[in-house]
C-alpha cells in the first residue's frame, strides 16, 4: 500500500515513521513535509488547505490511503475531495470536524449525547459573558469558538483578563472550570467501531512547575500510572460511543481520530475538548510504543472495517517526549536559528516539528516548537533519562525546553 501523510510538523514526521513500519506500506509520500521526513519518503510542495489540489497529489502519487495530520485541511474539507477521487481517507469529512471546528458546536454534541463534561454558555456580549463568569465563578474558562491554533483558551482568576479575552470575538464559550489532571486519549473510529490507543498526557503551559502561557504542548508521556484502571473503557463507554451514535444520527458520521482531552476529577473523567486528528505531542510519544500495523489500522477506519482488527497491542515500555522550541515562542518564536543534531542520528531519535534548511543547506528553525526529542525505557525514569541525554548532544543555541516533563509523576 502507498500512503500519503498530510501536514508539515511533528505529529506527521511521527505517523509517517510509525506508518513507514508497517510491513504492509510499500511507500510512503508527505505533503508538504519537513526535513526530517526526507529521510522516511517523499515530500511534495502543496497547499494543504486546497482540497482538489491535495486530491490530485493523492491521485498522482498512486496513494491507497490519505492520512490528514492537522485540523486546518479538514475543516477546509481535504479529506471531503480525496473521497470524492475513489481514495481511501482517514480523516473526518468537513462537517464532522467541526467537532474540533467550533466549541459551541461540540458542546451541543456533548449535551445531546450526555456526555460528562464542563458546564458551559455560549456568549455574544459582554453582559452574557459577565453573567456566565458570576454563574460559574473562578477561575474563569473562556474559548474562542473556531480554530485558534492552541491560542484560544485562556484559564485565569483574573475577571478583567477573561472578560478581554472574550470581548475580540463573535461567539465565545465559557466554561464551568475542571479540576483535576488531564490525560489524552486518542481514538481510532470509522463512525461506528472506535479502537482506543494508550493515553497520555501533555504539558501544555510553556515553562517549568506549569508557569507562562498555554502552548500547542512542550512535552508528552505515556502510559499514566496514576490513571485508574478501567478509566479507558469507562471513557469509550461514557464519552466515545455515545458521541459516535449522535454523529451518526444527525447524519454526519465521524470517521478518523477522535482526540478526547479529559480532566480526572473527582466526579469520574470529563471532557475537556474534543479535537478531529492525533494531538501533538502525544503522538510522538505513543506511537513508538504502538506494535499494531498502523497504515493497516488507519486503512480499515478509513473503510468501515474496523470490526476486523482486533484490540491494539502496544509495547510494555515508557516513552517521554520533550519539545525543543524557538526562544520567544509562543508569542513571538525567533526563526533562523541554528540547529546542529549528532553526526550518529542512531543515537537520537529526533521528530522535526519546526525545521527548515536554509540556501546553505544548514539546518534553523523554522517554527515555534521546532524538534521533538523522544526517549523511551522499561520505565517513565528510564524514559525520561533517555530523553535528557539526546537533548544534550543537540545544538540549539536559540533554542530552550522544559526540564521538568514527567518528572513529578516520576
Ligand atoms: P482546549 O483547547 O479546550 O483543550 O483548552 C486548552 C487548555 O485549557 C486545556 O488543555 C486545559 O488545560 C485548559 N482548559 C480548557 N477547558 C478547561 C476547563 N473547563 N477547566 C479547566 N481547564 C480547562
Ligand atoms: N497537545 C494538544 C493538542 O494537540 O491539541
Amino acid at each position: 500500500m502507498t500512503v500519503l501523510v498530510v501536514g508539515s510538523g511533528g505529529r506527521e514526521h511521527a505517523l509517517a515513521l510509525a506508518i513507514s513500519h508497517d510491513p504492509g506500506v510499500a511507500a510512503v509520500h508527505i505533503a508538504p513535509g519537513n526535513p526530517g521526513t526526507t529521510a522516511i519518503g517523499t515530500n511534495h510542495p502543496v497547499d494543504i488547505c486546497d482540497p482538489d489540489a491535495v486530491a490530485r497529489l493523492a491521485t498522482e502519487t498512486g496513494a491507497n490511503l490519505v492520512v490528514i495530520g492537522p485540523e486546518a485541511p479538514l475543516v477546509a474539507g481535504v479529506a471531503d475531495a480525496v473521497r470524492a477521487a475513489g481514495i481511501a481517507c482517514f480523516g473526518p469529512s468537513a462537517a464532522a470536524a467541526q467537532l474540533e471546528g467550533s466549541k459551541a458546536f461540540a458542546k451541543q454534541i456533548m449535551a445531546e449525547a450526555g456526555v460528562p463534561t464542563a458546564g458551559h454558555r455560549v456568549c455574544h456580549s459582554q453582559q452574557e459573558l459577565a453573567a456566565a463568569f458570576d454563574e460559574f465563578g473562578a477561575p474563569y474558562v473562556v474559548k474562542h469558538d473556531g480554530l485558534a491554533a492552541g491560542k484560544g483558551v485562556l484559564v485565569t482568576n483574573d475577571r478583567q483578563a477573561a472578560l478581554d479575552h472574550g470581548a475580540g470575538a463573535d461567539q465565545v464559550v465559557v466554561e464551568e472550570y475542571l479540576d483535576g489532571p488531564e490525560a489524552s486519549l486518542f481514538v481510532i473510529t470509522d463512525g461506528i467501531h472506535a479502537l482506543a490507543l494508550q493515553p497520555a498526557q501533555d504539558f501544555k503551559r510553556v515553562g517549568d512547575g506549569d508557569a507562562g502561557p498555554n502552548t500547542g504542548g512542550m512535552g508528552a508521556y505515556t502510559p499514566l500510572p496514576w490513571l485508574a484502571p478501567g478509566t479507558v473503557d469507562d471513557v469509550m463507554a461514557s464519552v466515545v460511543a455515545p458521541t459516535l451514535a449522535r454523529m451518526r444520527e444527525l447524519g454526519i458520521p465521524f470517521a478518523g481520530l477522535l482526540y478526547v482531552g479529559l480532566a480526572i476529577t473527582s466526579a469520574g473523567p470529563k471532557v475537556v475538548e474534543f479535537n478531529a486528528r492525533f494531538g501533538d505531542p502525544e503522538t510522538e510519544a505513543v506511537l513508538p510504543l504502538l506494535r499494531s500495523p498502523l497504515g493497516q489500522v488507519l486503512y480499515a477506519a478509513a473503510t468501515g472495517t474496523l470490526a476486523e482488527i482486533g484490540p491494539l497491542d502496544f509495547d510494555d515500555r515508557a516513552a517521554v517526549c520533550v519539545v525543543l522550541a524557538a526562544q520567544g515562542y509562543p508569542e513571538s518564536p525567533h526563526k533562523g536559528g541554528r540547529i546542529a543534531l549528532p553526526a550518529d542520528t542512531d543515537r537520537v531519535h529526533v521528530i522535526h516539528a519546526g525545521t527548515a534548511l536554509d540556501e546553505t543547506g544548514q539546518m534553523v528553525a523554522a517554527g515555534g516548537r521546532v524538534l521533538v526529542v523522544v526517549g523511551t525505557g522499561s520505565g517513565l525514569a528510564e524514559a525520561r533519562a533517555a530523553v535528557y541525554d539526546q537533548i544534550a548532544e543537540i545544538d540549539f543555541p536559540t533554542g530552550f525546553c522544559r526540564s521538568d516533563i514527567a518528572s513529578k509523576v516520576i
